[in-house]
């Protein structure tokens, strides 16, 4: 990266038009490929103000609380902290979903898991679905928005996620649709008398290989949580074991439907071909055209 220029000390007359010039220069140093954009949403976010009012009111004269605002959040996001860590949240499904360090942030491919999951459960069906690995809650909040007659429950391994899963929950009017329990993928599920009764397990798990960590961007590497992120050394390696535990909770017929990374679908399939309990149904793939989701079945009627 570049030497990046320190930020503007002054608190003089600044206007928006000022303080949006030298935001979007400060972020194209820092190697920011949509600066002008997240200028943008950074003022907006900042002043509370509508995106036109930025655009229009440029002669606007910025209070010394409002510049020392704006140019803190810059400075973090020169810094390369995701925007969404910045500004605390993320859009996902048509929701707002609030972010922090503590949880991944939610990606766009990630709702193919969503519409797959509904794709098998009807609006009126009121089927199990558990969703492993829920981070901020993202996936299983849409569905439980989507499929109100679901019982969905949610899990993670880590308390702080499931603080954010849950204030995302409420935020969206499923707090009590949803049960969260906290463990090791089904971990937690034990005890539940959920045995052959889950119609749907989905699950983007860590799936980044131990290798592969080092070339990440460093809004992934610096930011998000690892433990998140990866899985060990191949990184299907969750997903194997989910797959071996899916076995008992399962009810005939009924699916996993997992995120993979690019690459990874080869390895699915051949780990699949190994467990007499599952047919391989589906591999999806996302915009891009990369391999995303495996769907997964048990067999039996
Ligand atoms: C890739 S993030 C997915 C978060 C969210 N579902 C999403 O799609 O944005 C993986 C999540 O799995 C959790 N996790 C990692 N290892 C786990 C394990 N062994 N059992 C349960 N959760 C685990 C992490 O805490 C993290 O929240």
């Amino acid at each position: 990266m570049d030497a990046v220029a320190p930020i503007p000390q002054s608190t003089g007359q600044v206007t928006l038009g000022d303080v949006m010039a030298e935001a979007r220069r400060l972020l194209e140093q820092a190697g920011i490929e949509s600066a002008e954009q997240e200028s943008l949403w950074i003022v907006e976010h900042v002043l509370r103000l509508p995106a036109h009012h930025v655009i229009t009111d440029r002669e606007r004269l910025l209070v010394s609380s409002e510049l020392v605002a704006v140019r803190g959040l810059i400075e973090r996001r020169v810094g390369r902290e995701p925007l969404q860590y910045i500004l605390g949240t993320q859009e996902f499904c048509g929701l707002e979903f609030a972010v922090n360090p503590a949880v991944l942030i939610p990606r766009p491919e990630t709702e193919l898991l969503v519409e797959y999951v509904t794709q098998r459960i009807s609006s009126e069906r009121p089927a199990i679905i558990v969703d492993v690995c829920t981070g901020s809650g993202c996936i299983a909040v849409s569905i439980a928005r989507m499929r109100p007659h679901a019982r969905v429950i949610a899990t993670d391994l880590s308390t702080p996620s499931l603080t954010v899963a849950r204030q995302n929950a409420a935020r969206h009017g499923v707090g009590d649709s949803i049960t969260w329990l906290e463990g090791d993928l089904l971990g937690p599920l034990a005890g539940q008398e959920l045995e052959e009764r889950v119609d749907v397990i989905v699950s983007n798990p860590p799936y980044i290989a131990e290798a592969d960590w080092a070339a990440l961007q460093p809004e992934v590497k610096l930011f998000e949580p690892r433990g998140a992120l990866v899985a060990g050394p191949q990184g299907t390696e969750l997903h194997e074991r989910l797959l071996l535990e899916a076995v008992r909770y399962l009810a005939p017929g009924g699916a996993v439907i997992m995120e993979i990374g690019a690459g990874q679908a080869r390895a699915m399939r051949r780990m699949v071909e190994q467990m007499p309990e599952y047919r391989f149904h589906r591999l999806v793939y996302d915009e891009a055209g990369l391999e995303r989701v495996v769907i997964v079945e048990r067999v039996g009627t």
